[in-house]
Protein backbone atom coordinates (compact mmCIF):
# COMPACT_ATOMS: atom_id res chain seq x y z
CA UNK A 1 0.00 0.00 0.00
CA UNK A 2 1.40 3.42 -1.37
CA UNK A 3 1.94 5.89 1.68
CA UNK A 4 2.84 9.53 0.87
CA UNK A 5 6.32 9.32 2.42
CA UNK A 6 7.23 11.93 5.47
CA UNK A 7 3.72 11.57 6.06
CA UNK A 8 3.97 8.95 9.50
CA UNK A 9 0.93 11.31 10.84
CA UNK A 10 -1.06 11.91 8.21
CA UNK A 11 -3.76 9.77 6.49
CA UNK A 12 -2.83 7.23 4.02
CA UNK A 13 -2.44 7.43 0.32
CA UNK A 14 -6.02 5.79 -1.11
CA UNK A 15 -5.58 2.40 -3.24
CA UNK A 16 -6.84 4.08 -6.72
CA UNK A 17 -3.07 5.51 -7.31
CA UNK A 18 -0.98 2.98 -8.74
CA UNK A 19 2.30 3.61 -11.25
CA UNK A 20 1.64 2.53 -14.91
CA UNK A 21 -2.46 2.95 -14.82
CA UNK A 22 -3.85 4.74 -17.52
CA UNK A 23 -3.02 8.34 -17.81
CA UNK A 24 -4.71 10.80 -16.03
CA UNK A 25 -3.64 12.34 -12.18
CA UNK A 26 -5.99 9.58 -10.43
CA UNK A 27 -3.22 6.82 -11.62
CA UNK A 28 -1.25 8.97 -9.49
CA UNK A 29 -3.24 10.16 -6.63
CA UNK A 30 -6.80 9.21 -5.66
CA UNK A 31 -9.12 11.95 -6.15
CA UNK A 32 -9.72 12.85 -2.43
CA UNK A 33 -6.05 12.70 -1.53
CA UNK A 34 -6.22 15.40 -4.11
CA UNK A 35 -8.38 16.81 -2.25
CA UNK A 36 -6.70 16.79 0.70
CA UNK A 37 -3.17 18.11 -0.24
CA UNK A 38 -4.97 20.93 -2.08
CA UNK A 39 -3.82 19.42 -5.36
CA UNK A 40 -5.06 18.79 -8.65
CA UNK A 41 -2.44 16.49 -10.82
CA UNK A 42 -3.62 15.66 -14.70
CA UNK A 43 -0.88 13.21 -16.92
CA UNK A 44 -1.72 13.47 -20.28
CA UNK A 45 0.89 10.88 -21.98
CA UNK A 46 4.38 12.96 -21.38
CA UNK A 47 2.81 16.03 -19.60
CA UNK A 48 1.83 16.31 -16.58
CA UNK A 49 0.35 19.53 -14.90
CA UNK A 50 0.22 19.79 -11.10
CA UNK A 51 -2.21 22.63 -9.94
CA UNK A 52 -1.89 24.19 -6.38
CA UNK A 53 -5.80 24.06 -6.11
CA UNK A 54 -6.96 26.35 -2.81
CA UNK A 55 -7.48 29.71 -4.68
CA UNK A 56 -9.66 31.18 -1.52
CA UNK A 57 -6.32 30.31 0.49
CA UNK A 58 -4.53 31.65 -2.15
CA UNK A 59 -2.81 28.51 -2.68
CA UNK A 60 -1.13 28.66 0.67
CA UNK A 61 0.12 25.14 1.04
CA UNK A 62 0.91 22.63 4.33
CA UNK A 63 3.04 20.11 5.18
CA UNK A 64 0.33 17.04 3.22
CA UNK A 65 1.01 19.16 -0.06
CA UNK A 66 4.72 19.01 0.29
CA UNK A 67 4.67 15.12 1.26
CA UNK A 68 2.05 14.43 -1.28
CA UNK A 69 4.00 16.35 -4.06
CA UNK A 70 6.96 14.11 -3.39
CA UNK A 71 4.74 10.89 -3.52
CA UNK A 72 3.43 12.49 -7.13
CA UNK A 73 7.34 12.88 -8.14
CA UNK A 74 7.90 9.13 -6.67
CA UNK A 75 4.74 7.58 -8.57
CA UNK A 76 5.29 9.64 -11.87
CA UNK A 77 4.26 7.56 -15.30
CA UNK A 78 7.19 6.64 -17.01
CA UNK A 79 5.92 8.24 -20.17
CA UNK A 80 6.02 11.72 -18.10
CA UNK A 81 8.86 13.83 -19.05
CA UNK A 82 7.77 17.36 -18.54
CA UNK A 83 6.12 18.88 -15.34
CA UNK A 84 3.95 21.92 -15.54
CA UNK A 85 3.25 23.48 -11.66
CA UNK A 86 0.72 25.71 -11.65
CA UNK A 87 -1.39 27.65 -9.18
CA UNK A 88 -5.32 28.35 -9.66
CA UNK A 89 -6.49 31.84 -8.84
CA UNK A 90 -4.93 34.61 -8.78
CA UNK A 91 -2.02 33.70 -7.14
CA UNK A 92 0.68 31.16 -7.81
CA UNK A 93 1.06 30.34 -4.13
CA UNK A 94 0.81 32.41 -0.76
CA UNK A 95 3.48 29.77 0.49
CA UNK A 96 3.43 28.34 3.72
CA UNK A 97 -0.71 28.16 5.05
CA UNK A 98 0.34 30.19 8.42
CA UNK A 99 -2.28 27.17 10.06
CA UNK A 100 0.81 25.56 10.76
CA UNK A 101 2.84 27.52 13.44
CA UNK A 102 -0.79 27.68 15.58
CA UNK A 103 -0.64 25.42 18.40
CA UNK A 104 -3.70 23.62 17.06
CA UNK A 105 -2.12 23.27 13.10
CA UNK A 106 -3.90 22.25 9.97
CA UNK A 107 -6.68 20.04 10.45
CA UNK A 108 -5.53 16.65 10.29
CA UNK A 109 -1.43 17.67 10.36
CA UNK A 110 0.83 18.23 13.14
CA UNK A 111 1.57 21.59 13.74
CA UNK A 112 5.75 22.53 13.55
CA UNK A 113 5.15 24.28 16.82
CA UNK A 114 3.91 21.00 18.03
CA UNK A 115 7.08 18.84 17.02
CA UNK A 116 9.01 21.69 18.75
CA UNK A 117 10.96 20.16 22.06
CA UNK A 118 13.97 20.80 24.02
CA UNK A 119 14.94 16.89 23.58
CA UNK A 120 16.99 15.62 20.97
CA UNK A 121 14.31 13.28 19.95
CA UNK A 122 12.32 16.18 19.22
CA UNK A 123 14.85 17.71 16.81
CA UNK A 124 15.35 14.73 15.12
CA UNK A 125 11.42 14.22 14.43
CA UNK A 126 11.27 17.64 13.00
CA UNK A 127 14.17 17.12 11.11
CA UNK A 128 11.98 14.03 9.62
CA UNK A 129 9.42 16.10 9.15
CA UNK A 130 10.88 18.62 6.94
CA UNK A 131 13.46 16.44 4.84
CA UNK A 132 9.70 14.93 4.01
CA UNK A 133 8.66 17.93 2.73
CA UNK A 134 12.16 18.48 1.15
CA UNK A 135 11.24 16.16 -0.83
CA UNK A 136 8.34 17.31 -2.31
CA UNK A 137 10.39 19.66 -4.04
CA UNK A 138 13.59 18.15 -4.62
CA UNK A 139 12.05 15.80 -7.49
CA UNK A 140 11.36 18.39 -9.54
CA UNK A 141 15.47 18.52 -10.74
CA UNK A 142 15.06 15.16 -11.35
CA UNK A 143 17.01 14.59 -15.09
CA UNK A 144 14.49 12.55 -16.55
CA UNK A 145 11.86 15.14 -16.75
CA UNK A 146 12.13 18.98 -17.25
CA UNK A 147 9.93 20.65 -14.73
CA UNK A 148 8.12 24.33 -15.40
CA UNK A 149 6.56 26.77 -12.86
CA UNK A 150 3.93 28.90 -14.40
CA UNK A 151 3.88 31.89 -11.70
CA UNK A 152 1.06 34.52 -11.67
CA UNK A 153 0.46 36.88 -9.17
CA UNK A 154 2.17 35.93 -5.77
CA UNK A 155 4.85 33.20 -5.08
CA UNK A 156 5.87 34.02 -1.18
CA UNK A 157 8.33 31.82 0.70
CA UNK A 158 7.23 28.12 -0.24
CA UNK A 159 5.85 29.37 -3.15
CA UNK A 160 8.88 30.96 -4.16
CA UNK A 161 10.87 28.33 -3.28
CA UNK A 162 8.39 25.84 -5.20
CA UNK A 163 9.42 27.95 -8.42
CA UNK A 164 12.98 27.39 -7.55
CA UNK A 165 12.64 23.73 -7.30
CA UNK A 166 11.58 23.76 -11.11
CA UNK A 167 14.08 24.05 -14.24
CA UNK A 168 12.52 26.44 -15.44
CA UNK A 169 10.10 29.82 -14.76
CA UNK A 170 7.56 31.26 -16.82
CA UNK A 171 6.10 34.58 -15.25
CA UNK A 172 3.22 36.63 -15.75
CA UNK A 173 4.03 40.36 -16.10
CA UNK A 174 1.74 40.72 -12.70
CA UNK A 175 4.02 37.52 -10.73
CA UNK A 176 5.43 38.84 -7.63
CA UNK A 177 8.57 36.89 -6.02
CA UNK A 178 9.03 37.08 -2.25
CA UNK A 179 11.27 35.06 0.09
CA UNK A 180 9.69 36.38 3.26
CA UNK A 181 11.07 33.63 5.41
CA UNK A 182 13.85 35.94 7.71
CA UNK A 183 10.65 38.67 7.97
CA UNK A 184 8.96 35.89 9.94
CA UNK A 185 12.00 35.15 11.78
CA UNK A 186 12.67 31.76 9.94
CA UNK A 187 15.06 30.95 7.17
CA UNK A 188 14.06 29.53 3.65
CA UNK A 189 14.20 25.35 4.41
CA UNK A 190 12.43 23.63 1.17
CA UNK A 191 15.31 23.39 -0.85
CA UNK A 192 14.97 27.02 -2.19
CA UNK A 193 18.57 28.54 -1.23
CA UNK A 194 20.57 26.75 -3.74
CA UNK A 195 18.53 27.03 -6.78
CA UNK A 196 18.60 30.85 -5.82
CA UNK A 197 22.34 31.95 -5.26
CA UNK A 198 23.17 29.71 -8.47
CA UNK A 199 20.76 31.94 -10.15
CA UNK A 200 21.01 35.33 -9.08
CA UNK A 201 24.23 34.74 -6.99
CA UNK A 202 25.51 35.16 -3.37
CA UNK A 203 25.34 39.28 -2.75
CA UNK A 204 21.63 39.62 -4.85
CA UNK A 205 20.15 36.17 -2.98
CA UNK A 206 21.43 37.53 0.43
CA UNK A 207 19.99 41.30 -0.54
CA UNK A 208 16.10 39.09 -1.62
CA UNK A 209 16.06 37.39 1.10
CA UNK A 210 17.30 39.35 4.04
CA UNK A 211 15.12 42.60 3.48
CA UNK A 212 11.89 40.44 1.99
CA UNK A 213 11.48 42.16 -0.58
CA UNK A 214 9.16 41.59 -3.34
CA UNK A 215 10.75 40.83 -6.98
CA UNK A 216 8.54 41.89 -9.21
CA UNK A 217 8.23 40.27 -12.96
CA UNK A 218 10.23 42.53 -14.80
CA UNK A 219 13.04 42.59 -12.03
CA UNK A 220 12.94 38.57 -12.24
CA UNK A 221 13.69 38.27 -15.80
CA UNK A 222 17.00 40.41 -15.52
CA UNK A 223 17.83 38.70 -12.65
CA UNK A 224 17.55 35.12 -14.57
CA UNK A 225 14.62 33.96 -12.05
CA UNK A 226 11.93 34.17 -15.37
CA UNK A 227 13.02 32.56 -18.70
CA UNK A 228 9.61 34.05 -19.95
CA UNK A 229 7.82 36.97 -18.80
CA UNK A 230 3.92 37.39 -20.81
CA UNK A 231 0.83 39.13 -20.22
CA UNK A 232 -1.19 37.15 -17.91
CA UNK A 233 -4.15 36.13 -20.74
CA UNK A 234 -0.84 34.32 -22.54
CA UNK A 235 0.85 32.25 -19.77
CA UNK A 236 -1.09 28.94 -20.04
CA UNK A 237 -0.43 29.36 -24.17
CA UNK A 238 3.29 30.11 -23.46
CA UNK A 239 4.22 27.79 -20.82
CA UNK A 240 2.31 24.99 -23.83
CA UNK A 241 4.69 25.99 -26.09
CA UNK A 242 7.34 25.96 -24.27
CA UNK A 243 6.29 22.50 -23.37
CA UNK A 244 6.26 21.75 -27.18
CA UNK A 245 9.49 22.78 -27.80
CA UNK A 246 10.97 20.63 -25.32
CA UNK A 247 9.31 17.75 -26.37
CA UNK A 248 10.53 18.13 -29.82
CA UNK A 249 13.96 17.23 -28.34
CA UNK A 250 14.50 13.28 -28.32
CA UNK A 251 14.05 12.59 -24.83
CA UNK A 252 16.84 10.62 -24.27
CA UNK A 253 19.33 13.15 -25.35
CA UNK A 254 17.67 15.97 -23.28
CA UNK A 255 17.81 13.68 -20.11
CA UNK A 256 21.82 13.33 -20.63
CA UNK A 257 22.15 16.81 -21.77
CA UNK A 258 20.74 18.22 -18.40
CA UNK A 259 22.44 15.79 -16.12
CA UNK A 260 25.68 17.08 -17.88
CA UNK A 261 24.02 20.92 -17.63
CA UNK A 262 23.56 20.25 -14.01
CA UNK A 263 27.14 18.67 -13.06
CA UNK A 264 29.04 21.21 -14.56
CA UNK A 265 29.03 24.07 -12.22
CA UNK A 266 30.73 21.19 -9.61
CA UNK A 267 33.27 19.82 -12.04
CA UNK A 268 36.22 21.08 -13.37
CA UNK A 269 36.59 21.43 -17.13
CA UNK A 270 38.90 18.41 -17.43
CA UNK A 271 36.11 16.56 -15.55
CA UNK A 272 33.90 18.23 -17.44
CA UNK A 273 35.30 16.94 -20.94
CA UNK A 274 35.26 13.50 -19.69
CA UNK A 275 31.57 13.98 -18.44
CA UNK A 276 30.46 15.06 -22.29
CA UNK A 277 32.87 12.42 -23.72
CA UNK A 278 30.97 9.97 -21.76
CA UNK A 279 27.70 10.87 -21.78
CA UNK A 280 28.39 11.30 -26.02
CA UNK A 281 29.73 7.92 -26.16
CA UNK A 282 26.59 6.24 -24.53
CA UNK A 283 24.36 8.48 -27.48
CA UNK A 284 26.48 6.78 -30.20
CA UNK A 285 25.87 3.68 -28.77
CA UNK A 286 22.13 3.73 -28.20
CA UNK A 287 22.20 4.98 -31.49
CA UNK A 288 23.70 2.62 -33.30
CA UNK A 289 21.51 0.03 -31.41
CA UNK A 290 18.47 1.88 -32.72
CA UNK A 291 20.19 1.53 -36.65
CA UNK A 292 21.26 -2.08 -36.08
CA UNK A 293 17.63 -2.46 -35.18
N1 LIG B 1 -1.82 30.91 5.01
C1 LIG B 1 -3.12 30.83 5.32
N2 LIG B 1 -4.08 31.59 4.75
C2 LIG B 1 -3.68 32.47 3.83
C3 LIG B 1 -2.35 32.62 3.45
C4 LIG B 1 -1.38 31.79 4.09
N3 LIG B 1 -0.07 31.83 3.76
N4 LIG B 1 -2.27 33.59 2.50
C5 LIG B 1 -3.52 34.04 2.31
N5 LIG B 1 -4.38 33.37 3.10
C6 LIG B 1 -5.83 33.57 3.20
C7 LIG B 1 -6.15 34.90 3.86
O1 LIG B 1 -6.10 34.76 5.27
C8 LIG B 1 -7.54 35.16 3.32
O2 LIG B 1 -8.46 34.40 4.07
P1 LIG B 1 -9.90 35.01 4.44
O3 LIG B 1 -10.59 35.16 3.13
O4 LIG B 1 -10.51 33.95 5.32
O5 LIG B 1 -9.64 36.30 5.13
C9 LIG B 1 -7.48 34.58 1.93
O6 LIG B 1 -6.37 33.68 1.90
C10 LIG B 1 -7.23 35.62 0.86
O7 LIG B 1 -6.10 36.36 1.25
P2 LIG B 1 -6.02 37.94 1.12
O8 LIG B 1 -7.36 38.54 1.36
O9 LIG B 1 -4.90 38.42 1.99
O10 LIG B 1 -5.67 38.08 -0.43
P3 LIG B 1 -4.86 39.21 -1.16
O11 LIG B 1 -4.96 38.92 -2.61
O12 LIG B 1 -5.27 40.56 -0.67
O13 LIG B 1 -3.32 39.03 -0.67
C11 LIG B 1 -1.33 37.74 -0.28
C12 LIG B 1 -2.63 37.89 -1.09
C13 LIG B 1 -0.38 38.91 -0.61
C14 LIG B 1 -0.71 36.44 -0.72
C15 LIG B 1 -1.62 37.78 1.23
O14 LIG B 1 -2.70 36.90 1.50
C16 LIG B 1 -0.47 37.39 2.12
O15 LIG B 1 0.43 38.18 2.36
N6 LIG B 1 -0.48 36.14 2.63
C17 LIG B 1 0.50 35.64 3.59
C18 LIG B 1 1.81 35.32 2.91
C19 LIG B 1 2.81 34.70 3.89
O16 LIG B 1 3.27 35.33 4.83
N7 LIG B 1 3.18 33.43 3.64
C20 LIG B 1 4.15 32.69 4.43
C21 LIG B 1 5.52 32.86 3.80
S1 LIG B 1 6.81 31.95 4.62
C22 LIG B 1 6.75 30.39 3.93
O17 LIG B 1 5.99 30.10 3.08
C23 LIG B 1 7.70 29.30 4.28
C24 LIG B 1 7.96 28.99 5.68
O18 LIG B 1 8.33 27.88 5.97
C25 LIG B 1 7.83 29.96 6.73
Amino acid sequence: RARVPGAAAEPEVGMAEQRDEAAGGTAVLGEEEQAAAGLRVSIDGELAEITIARPERRNAMTGRTWTTLAHVGQNLPDSVRIVVLKGEGPSFSAGIDLAMFSPEGVPGERSMMGMVGDDPEDRAELDAAIAGYQQGFTWLHRPDIVSIAAVRGHAIGAGFQLALACDLRVLADDAKLCMKEPALGLVPDLAGTKPLVEIVGLPRALEICLTARTVAADEASRLGLAELVVPGAELDAAVADLAAALQAVPRDAAAATKELLQGAAGRTLDEQCAAERSAQIDRLNAMAALMRG
